[in-house]
């Protein structure tokens, strides 16, 4: 590999333990490998707002080429974005924005658009003249948690049959909302419908309802429509969502929006990712067309794994070919 062909892309991922951040990992890396000149360097924070700091600023002073920035949260990290900036680092931020319009590019799904399509999934498959919401928020200051809940408000207010009751405040993970969840149940279980901002807190609200003897009342729609036996679409086709809203990662398309900006092409400010309602009407569709695209997958990189091998074969044989000539 020439030193001076590579590509140094570092990605500063907010976290890797939910599987939605290892498929858009997956892909990166996927996509970065067809790419040989592609050095791409991951870093997990874990979580903690200081940790991504403190790790962008290392990518910072390791001489990147673009820094790739999935942000916890929007306020704490965009002085260090700006920072980047300063010193020449183009910027592209996924899934999750800094607090102002201070970076190279954006490219994730219309978080506001798939507030708005929960509410109207919920009117549009509702007959009840009267329908009562529990609204359960992602992390308070991380973008899609303000915009899902924004573009969800305002098409509910529209409707004058439809209402939210209550709001829980979690952290994206199904830990931070059960307890008050059975709390809010317990004492009023008088609730039609409830939209968590992913499916991993609309399932773990459904775990709720059932312990409560509710899960039948209730209806759940979630966000991520992730593929595979654990994710949305899983969950809806077992009944346990009555609907997802599928949120693409944008795994592969970052690494060529990437290398666009390497290679000085303009680029839109704004790269948006398409979203759609996944429900008992097409979540079968869905889930095989998934299972499709994640077979290729899987062929693409035992083909890369292939070539490797016959390239390091070709090179030990080379070596072998020049020392014997030599003797
Ligand atoms: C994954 C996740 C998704 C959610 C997204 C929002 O870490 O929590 O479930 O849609 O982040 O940024």
């Amino acid at each position: 590999n020439n030193k001076t062909d590579e590509i140094r892309i570092g990605f500063s991922q907010a976290m890797t333990k939910d599987d939605w951040r290892r498929s858009m990992n997956d892909a990166m890396l996927l996509q970065a490998s067809l790419n040989p000149n592609i050095d791409l360097i991951i870093k997990d924070a874990n979580y903690e707002v200081a940790r991504q700091i403190k790790q962008i600023e290392d990518l910072i002073a390791d001489s990147l080429d673009v820094l790739i920035v999935s942000p916890i949260q929007s306020k704490p990290i965009t002085p260090v974005v700006q920072k980047a900036l300063n010193s020449g680092i183009p910027v592209l931020v996924v899934d999750r924005k800094t607090e102002n319009q201070e970076y190279t590019a954006y490219l994730g799904a219309d978080n506001i658009e798939i507030g708005r399509n929960a509410a109207k999934e919920i009117i549009a498959s509702n007959t009840k003249d009267s329908i009562k919401i529990i609204e359960i928020k992602g992390l308070a200051g991380s973008s899609p948690a303000e915009e899902r809940s924004q573009g969800f408000r305002q098409i509910i207010q529209m409707f004058g049959k439809a209402k939210i009751v209550q709001s829980v405040e979690g952290d994206w993970e199904k830990e931070s909302i059960q307890e008050k969840l059975r709390k809010l149940l317990q004492q009023n279980g008088e609730v039609d419908y409830i939209f968590a901002h992913n499916d991993r807190m609309a399932i773990g609200a459904w775990e709720v309802a059932r312990e409560l003897g509710l899960e039948n009342d209730i209806d759940f729609i979630g966000v991520d429509g992730l593929a595979g036996a654990n994710g949305g679409i899983q969950a809806v086709k077992d009944g346990i969502l009555k609907a997802t809203i599928l949120y693409p990662t944008g795994g592969d398309e970052v690494i060529n929006l990437a290398l666009r900006i390497f290679n000085k092409e303009s680029v839109a400010k704004n790269n948006i990712l398409s979203t759609t309602i996944i429900n008992k009407v097409n979540a079968d569709i869905m889930f095989n067309q998934f299972a499709k695209i994640n077979e290729q997958q899987t062929e693409i990189e035992e083909q890369l794994e292939a070539i490797r091998y016959q390239k390091e074969l070709y090179y030990s044989q080379n070596n072998l070919l020049k020392v014997t000539m030599a003797l």
